[in-house]
């Protein structure tokens, strides 16, 4: 098991402030590359159905621009899957979308899902695209996954992210603890993401069978402060001395 634990930064969120003006600044290709100079391994981007924040036209702009892997969320639908198949990114991360929520709120459900998840897995098995689903700490959702053949998860930390008592932090702590011993065992590879700080990420970090997280809101409104790179490289910082 690597010590290393991958960092995907997340950017959608600089979209979501060029979008406030319709007009190309900030853009997000900018920033893509003082992700990359700050020493992330990836570039994780969300083209939502409504095209919120990152658009068609930054898929493009971002392969043809940054050296780092595409991580690229999408909803598990045909039409996202051909318009992922044609970007041809590093990995995709099927998330649930519903148009009201503010953000992907819970993991996906595989069950009520999985004969889509089987045609989009048999679609995607003939790339090189690795897939992922982002799911709840569960061992169910897990075991469908298992019998699907898809053997990357990415576990939702919100839950973690919000709890604002001791107690609360230490049941989704433990939840996703479980879940990841429990998937890994099968053979997973595990990573995790959403609602991650400066100061809840260490906990998480120091997980070792977790190889990568996923990070966004938090970094993007924090470099309003501080600047991009230097919180890019303090989580970076803080991930690497939870894995000690
Ligand atoms: N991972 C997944 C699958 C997500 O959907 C998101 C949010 O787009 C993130 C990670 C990053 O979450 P946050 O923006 O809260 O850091």
């Amino acid at each position: 098991m690597s010590k290393y634990c991958k960092l995907g930064i997340n950017i959608d969120h600089v979209a979501t402030v060029r979008n406030a003006r319709g007009e190309n600044h900030p853009n997000v290709v900018r920033a893509a590359k003082i992700v990359e100079k700050a020493g992330a391994d990836i570039i994780t981007i969300h083209l939502r159905e409504d095209r919120r924040h990152i658009v068609d036209a930054d898929l493009l702009d971002i392969k043809n621009n940054i050296n780092l892997p595409i991580n690229l969320e999408i909803a598990p639908t045909m039409e996202m899957i051909d318009i992922a198949i044609s970007l041809n990114p590093h990995s995709i991360c099927l998330v649930p979308e519903k148009r009201q929520e503010i953000t992907t709120e819970g993991g996906l459900d595989i069950n009520s899902n999985f004969k889509n998840l089987n045609l989009i897995s048999e679609k995607i098995s003939k790339t090189d695209i690795k897939l992922a689903c982002f799911i709840d700490c569960d061992n169910r959702q897990i075991d469908l996954l298992n019998n699907l053949g898809i053997k990357i998860v990415e576990f939702h930390t919100g839950q973690y992210a919000i709890s604002n008592n001791d107690k609360d932090k230490d049941f989704y702590y433990n939840k996703l603890k479980k879940a990841v011993i429990y998937s890994s065992n099968l053979g997973f590879t595990c990573n995790a993401g959403h609602g991650l700080n400066f100061e809840n990420v260490s906990k998480i970090a120091s997980i070792k069978k977790i190889q990568e997280l996923n990070i966004g809101h938090f970094l993007i409104g924090e470099s309003i402060f501080y600047g991009l790179e230097y919180v890019i490289k303090k989580m970076r910082n803080l991930i690497n001395t939870a894995r000690k």
